[in-house]
Protein backbone atom coordinates (compact mmCIF):
# COMPACT_ATOMS: atom_id res chain seq x y z
CA UNK A 1 0.00 0.00 0.00
CA UNK A 2 1.24 3.44 -1.03
CA UNK A 3 2.30 5.53 2.15
CA UNK A 4 0.56 8.82 3.00
CA UNK A 5 2.17 12.02 2.02
CA UNK A 6 3.71 13.75 5.32
CA UNK A 7 5.14 17.53 3.70
CA UNK A 8 8.17 17.60 7.24
CA UNK A 9 9.54 14.09 6.14
CA UNK A 10 10.28 14.72 2.52
CA UNK A 11 10.98 18.15 2.63
CA UNK A 12 13.73 16.76 4.93
CA UNK A 13 15.18 15.58 2.37
CA UNK A 14 15.18 18.21 0.26
CA UNK A 15 16.54 20.45 2.77
CA UNK A 16 19.18 17.54 3.26
CA UNK A 17 20.31 18.03 -0.46
CA UNK A 18 20.43 22.03 -0.12
CA UNK A 19 22.64 21.77 3.28
CA UNK A 20 25.17 19.95 1.43
CA UNK A 21 25.31 22.43 -1.07
CA UNK A 22 26.01 25.33 0.94
CA UNK A 23 29.42 26.60 0.92
CA UNK A 24 31.58 25.17 4.02
CA UNK A 25 31.79 23.43 7.21
CA UNK A 26 29.07 23.26 9.76
CA UNK A 27 30.36 25.98 11.91
CA UNK A 28 29.94 28.34 8.71
CA UNK A 29 27.11 26.91 7.18
CA UNK A 30 24.83 27.66 10.26
CA UNK A 31 24.97 31.10 11.28
CA UNK A 32 24.56 31.56 7.37
CA UNK A 33 21.20 29.70 7.87
CA UNK A 34 20.20 31.46 10.82
CA UNK A 35 20.99 34.71 9.41
CA UNK A 36 19.27 33.90 5.87
CA UNK A 37 16.27 33.26 8.44
CA UNK A 38 16.53 36.46 9.61
CA UNK A 39 16.73 38.25 6.28
CA UNK A 40 13.84 36.65 4.93
CA UNK A 41 11.79 37.44 8.15
CA UNK A 42 12.81 40.94 7.37
CA UNK A 43 11.98 40.34 3.48
CA UNK A 44 8.58 39.25 4.11
CA UNK A 45 7.66 42.13 6.86
CA UNK A 46 8.21 44.84 4.15
CA UNK A 47 6.83 43.15 0.95
CA UNK A 48 5.25 46.31 -0.38
CA UNK A 49 7.94 48.49 -0.94
CA UNK A 50 8.76 47.98 -4.96
CA UNK A 51 12.54 47.58 -3.56
CA UNK A 52 11.35 44.41 -1.90
CA UNK A 53 13.26 41.60 -3.64
CA UNK A 54 14.28 38.10 -1.96
CA UNK A 55 16.91 36.65 -3.55
CA UNK A 56 16.49 33.05 -3.82
CA UNK A 57 19.68 32.12 -5.98
CA UNK A 58 21.55 31.67 -2.74
CA UNK A 59 21.53 27.91 -1.66
CA UNK A 60 20.82 29.35 1.83
CA UNK A 61 18.28 31.93 1.11
CA UNK A 62 16.64 28.63 -0.26
CA UNK A 63 17.23 25.89 2.63
CA UNK A 64 15.68 29.11 5.24
CA UNK A 65 12.93 29.42 2.81
CA UNK A 66 12.28 25.20 2.62
CA UNK A 67 12.98 25.22 6.57
CA UNK A 68 11.11 28.08 8.03
CA UNK A 69 7.73 28.37 5.27
CA UNK A 70 7.29 25.66 3.28
CA UNK A 71 5.84 22.73 5.68
CA UNK A 72 3.35 25.35 6.78
CA UNK A 73 2.62 26.70 3.00
CA UNK A 74 1.80 23.23 2.24
CA UNK A 75 -0.27 21.91 5.56
CA UNK A 76 -1.97 25.43 4.50
CA UNK A 77 -2.95 24.53 1.16
CA UNK A 78 -3.94 20.51 1.94
CA UNK A 79 -6.34 21.78 5.09
CA UNK A 80 -8.01 24.39 2.79
CA UNK A 81 -8.52 22.04 -0.44
CA UNK A 82 -10.59 20.09 2.10
CA UNK A 83 -12.67 22.82 3.17
CA UNK A 84 -13.84 24.69 -0.29
CA UNK A 85 -15.61 21.55 -1.67
CA UNK A 86 -15.72 23.18 -5.26
CA UNK A 87 -12.76 22.04 -5.98
CA UNK A 88 -13.30 18.60 -5.08
CA UNK A 89 -14.69 17.94 -8.97
CA UNK A 90 -11.21 18.65 -10.09
CA UNK A 91 -9.75 15.38 -8.08
CA UNK A 92 -12.91 13.27 -9.69
CA UNK A 93 -11.70 13.73 -12.70
CA UNK A 94 -9.14 10.84 -15.10
CA UNK A 95 -6.65 14.16 -15.52
CA UNK A 96 -6.35 17.57 -13.76
CA UNK A 97 -3.79 19.93 -14.87
CA UNK A 98 -2.68 22.19 -11.58
CA UNK A 99 -0.88 25.85 -12.65
CA UNK A 100 1.16 26.86 -9.34
CA UNK A 101 1.63 30.88 -9.73
CA UNK A 102 5.37 31.38 -7.92
CA UNK A 103 4.89 27.77 -7.06
CA UNK A 104 8.79 27.13 -7.27
CA UNK A 105 9.68 25.84 -4.10
CA UNK A 106 7.24 23.18 -4.15
CA UNK A 107 4.93 24.11 -1.87
CA UNK A 108 1.43 24.38 -3.35
CA UNK A 109 2.51 20.80 -5.53
CA UNK A 110 2.85 18.76 -2.23
CA UNK A 111 -0.08 20.39 -0.25
CA UNK A 112 -2.12 19.20 -3.37
CA UNK A 113 -0.62 15.62 -3.18
CA UNK A 114 -1.29 15.53 0.42
CA UNK A 115 -5.22 16.43 -0.27
CA UNK A 116 -5.40 13.80 -3.44
CA UNK A 117 -4.10 11.31 -1.08
CA UNK A 118 -6.32 11.97 1.49
CA UNK A 119 -9.51 11.92 -0.38
CA UNK A 120 -8.27 8.59 -2.43
CA UNK A 121 -8.14 10.08 -5.90
CA UNK A 122 -7.02 8.32 -8.82
CA UNK A 123 -6.86 11.61 -11.25
CA UNK A 124 -3.75 12.13 -13.19
CA UNK A 125 -2.19 15.65 -12.07
CA UNK A 126 -0.07 17.53 -14.24
CA UNK A 127 1.83 20.62 -12.60
CA UNK A 128 3.36 23.54 -14.43
CA UNK A 129 5.44 25.02 -12.34
CA UNK A 130 5.42 29.08 -12.72
CA UNK A 131 8.36 31.17 -10.95
CA UNK A 132 11.27 33.14 -12.10
CA UNK A 133 13.56 31.12 -10.34
CA UNK A 134 14.90 28.23 -11.96
CA UNK A 135 17.05 26.93 -9.52
CA UNK A 136 14.32 25.57 -7.18
CA UNK A 137 13.55 22.71 -9.78
CA UNK A 138 17.15 21.36 -9.07
CA UNK A 139 15.95 20.88 -5.56
CA UNK A 140 12.54 19.92 -6.62
CA UNK A 141 13.66 17.14 -9.73
CA UNK A 142 13.80 14.39 -7.27
CA UNK A 143 10.78 15.29 -5.06
CA UNK A 144 9.21 12.59 -6.82
CA UNK A 145 11.61 9.79 -5.79
CA UNK A 146 10.98 10.96 -2.38
CA UNK A 147 7.06 10.59 -2.84
CA UNK A 148 7.34 7.20 -4.49
CA UNK A 149 6.46 5.88 -8.02
CA UNK A 150 3.08 5.05 -7.36
CA UNK A 151 1.19 8.49 -7.49
CA UNK A 152 1.09 9.19 -11.54
CA UNK A 153 1.87 12.93 -11.39
CA UNK A 154 3.82 15.10 -14.11
CA UNK A 155 5.95 18.38 -13.32
CA UNK A 156 6.75 20.86 -15.78
CA UNK A 157 8.59 24.10 -14.84
CA UNK A 158 7.99 27.22 -16.96
CA UNK A 159 10.87 29.80 -15.97
CA UNK A 160 9.65 33.40 -15.79
CA UNK A 161 9.53 36.88 -14.89
CA UNK A 162 5.62 37.52 -14.41
CA UNK A 163 7.12 41.48 -14.42
CA UNK A 164 8.55 40.83 -17.46
CA UNK A 165 6.26 40.31 -20.25
CA UNK A 166 9.04 39.56 -23.05
CA UNK A 167 9.71 37.16 -20.34
CA UNK A 168 6.60 34.98 -20.52
CA UNK A 169 4.61 36.63 -23.62
CA UNK A 170 5.40 32.78 -25.77
CA UNK A 171 4.56 30.87 -22.82
CA UNK A 172 1.03 29.49 -23.15
CA UNK A 173 0.81 25.70 -22.53
CA UNK A 174 -0.65 26.75 -18.51
CA UNK A 175 -3.22 28.59 -20.41
CA UNK A 176 -5.72 25.03 -20.39
CA UNK A 177 -5.25 24.68 -16.38
CA UNK A 178 -8.21 23.47 -14.60
CA UNK A 179 -6.75 25.03 -11.17
CA UNK A 180 -4.07 27.73 -10.86
CA UNK A 181 -2.57 28.68 -7.39
CA UNK A 182 -1.38 31.53 -5.87
CA UNK A 183 0.39 30.86 -2.81
CA UNK A 184 2.09 33.65 -1.34
CA UNK A 185 2.82 35.47 -4.73
CA UNK A 186 0.54 37.77 -4.91
CA UNK A 187 2.43 40.15 -2.27
CA UNK A 188 5.53 38.50 -3.08
CA UNK A 189 5.27 40.50 -6.70
CA UNK A 190 3.42 43.40 -5.16
CA UNK A 191 5.60 45.91 -5.32
CA UNK A 192 6.20 45.52 -8.88
CA UNK A 193 2.19 45.50 -9.54
CA UNK A 194 2.50 48.30 -12.23
CA UNK A 195 3.95 46.00 -14.60
CA UNK A 196 3.39 42.60 -13.09
CA UNK A 197 -0.82 42.96 -13.56
CA UNK A 198 -0.52 42.57 -16.90
CA UNK A 199 0.52 39.06 -16.36
CA UNK A 200 -2.69 38.32 -14.69
CA UNK A 201 -4.91 39.93 -16.79
CA UNK A 202 -3.79 38.10 -19.58
CA UNK A 203 -4.27 35.03 -17.54
CA UNK A 204 -7.57 35.39 -16.49
CA UNK A 205 -8.51 36.29 -20.09
CA UNK A 206 -7.13 33.19 -21.48
CA UNK A 207 -7.83 31.14 -18.65
CA UNK A 208 -10.71 28.64 -19.96
CA UNK A 209 -14.01 27.96 -18.71
CA UNK A 210 -15.17 26.73 -15.18
CA UNK A 211 -11.11 26.79 -14.78
CA UNK A 212 -10.45 27.72 -10.79
CA UNK A 213 -8.53 29.93 -9.25
CA UNK A 214 -6.92 29.35 -5.51
CA UNK A 215 -5.45 32.20 -3.72
CA UNK A 216 -3.95 32.39 -0.11
CA UNK A 217 -2.01 35.05 0.94
CA UNK A 218 -0.71 37.19 3.89
CA UNK A 219 -4.30 38.87 5.37
CA UNK A 220 -3.13 42.65 4.06
CA UNK A 221 -5.81 44.47 2.22
CA UNK A 222 -3.30 45.63 -0.02
CA UNK A 223 -2.96 41.91 -1.34
CA UNK A 224 -6.56 40.50 -1.13
CA UNK A 225 -7.37 43.59 -2.59
CA UNK A 226 -5.22 43.44 -5.53
CA UNK A 227 -6.33 40.39 -6.46
CA UNK A 228 -9.56 40.90 -5.73
CA UNK A 229 -9.69 43.67 -7.95
CA UNK A 230 -8.27 42.06 -10.67
CA UNK A 231 -10.87 39.05 -10.45
CA UNK A 232 -13.52 41.09 -10.49
CA UNK A 233 -12.27 43.36 -13.47
CA UNK A 234 -11.89 40.05 -15.31
CA UNK A 235 -15.48 38.73 -14.60
CA UNK A 236 -14.35 35.72 -12.23
CA UNK A 237 -16.94 34.62 -10.29
CA UNK A 238 -16.53 34.23 -6.23
CA UNK A 239 -16.97 30.85 -5.12
CA UNK A 240 -15.20 30.97 -1.34
CA UNK A 241 -13.96 33.80 0.89
CA UNK A 242 -12.31 33.63 4.23
CA UNK A 243 -10.00 35.75 6.16
CA UNK A 244 -8.79 33.87 9.23
CA UNK A 245 -5.96 32.43 10.98
CA UNK A 246 -4.95 28.84 9.79
CA UNK A 247 -2.78 26.46 11.30
CA UNK A 248 -0.84 23.38 10.61
CA UNK A 249 -3.34 21.03 12.09
CA UNK A 250 -2.04 17.69 11.09
CA UNK A 251 0.10 16.21 14.70
CA UNK A 252 1.69 13.94 12.07
CA UNK A 253 3.91 16.58 10.72
CA UNK A 254 5.53 16.83 13.84
CA UNK A 255 8.45 19.36 12.85
CA UNK A 256 11.20 16.71 14.64
CA UNK A 257 10.95 15.71 11.41
CA UNK A 258 13.47 18.48 10.58
CA UNK A 259 15.65 16.64 12.53
CA UNK A 260 19.01 17.90 13.84
CA UNK A 261 18.18 21.22 12.02
CA UNK A 262 14.76 21.70 13.98
CA UNK A 263 17.49 22.10 17.23
CA UNK A 264 19.62 24.58 15.26
CA UNK A 265 17.48 27.05 13.37
CA UNK A 266 14.41 27.84 15.61
CA UNK A 267 10.73 27.13 14.39
CA UNK A 268 9.37 26.54 11.53
CA UNK A 269 6.44 29.00 11.09
CA UNK A 270 3.25 27.13 11.93
CA UNK A 271 0.26 29.29 12.03
CA UNK A 272 -0.72 32.92 9.81
CA UNK A 273 -3.33 35.12 9.67
CA UNK A 274 -4.47 34.93 5.78
CA UNK A 275 -6.87 35.86 3.41
CA UNK A 276 -8.44 33.00 1.00
CA UNK A 277 -10.14 33.65 -2.07
CA UNK A 278 -11.40 30.63 -4.54
CA UNK A 279 -12.78 32.47 -7.88
CA UNK A 280 -14.05 30.42 -10.60
CA UNK A 281 -14.18 31.73 -14.65
CA UNK A 282 -17.70 31.80 -16.04
C1 LIG B 1 7.01 33.56 -1.08
S1 LIG B 1 7.46 32.44 -2.35
C2 LIG B 1 5.96 31.46 -2.43
C3 LIG B 1 6.27 30.09 -2.86
C4 LIG B 1 5.17 29.06 -2.69
N1 LIG B 1 4.04 29.33 -3.55
C5 LIG B 1 4.77 28.94 -1.26
O1 LIG B 1 3.60 29.14 -0.94
O2 LIG B 1 5.62 28.63 -0.42
C6 LIG B 1 7.33 33.41 -3.81
C7 LIG B 1 7.84 32.72 -5.07
O3 LIG B 1 7.63 33.61 -6.16
C8 LIG B 1 8.75 33.64 -7.01
N2 LIG B 1 8.77 34.96 -7.65
C9 LIG B 1 8.97 36.16 -7.04
N3 LIG B 1 8.83 37.15 -7.93
C10 LIG B 1 8.55 36.57 -9.12
C11 LIG B 1 8.28 37.08 -10.41
N4 LIG B 1 8.32 38.38 -10.66
N5 LIG B 1 8.01 36.20 -11.41
C12 LIG B 1 7.99 34.85 -11.17
N6 LIG B 1 8.24 34.33 -9.96
C13 LIG B 1 8.50 35.17 -8.94
C14 LIG B 1 9.93 33.38 -6.10
O4 LIG B 1 11.04 32.84 -6.81
C15 LIG B 1 9.33 32.41 -5.09
O5 LIG B 1 9.52 31.07 -5.50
Amino acid sequence: MAKSINCSEILKKVLDDLYERIEGNEAAKDPKINGAIQTLRRGFGNLAAQTAKIDYREDVVRFAYVFKYVMAHSNYIYDILGNVKEVEILFRQPRTKICAVGGGPGSDVLGILKYHDSIKSDTHLVFRLIDREQLWMDSWMNVQDHIGDSLRIDTHALTFDVAIPESYIKFTAHHDSDLYTFSFFISEVYGTRATAQAFFELLFEKAKHDSQFLFIDNNDSRFFGWFDKMAEKAGLELRYTQNRTVKVWDSDEDKRNFGVYFSKFNFPKLESDVAIRLYQKP
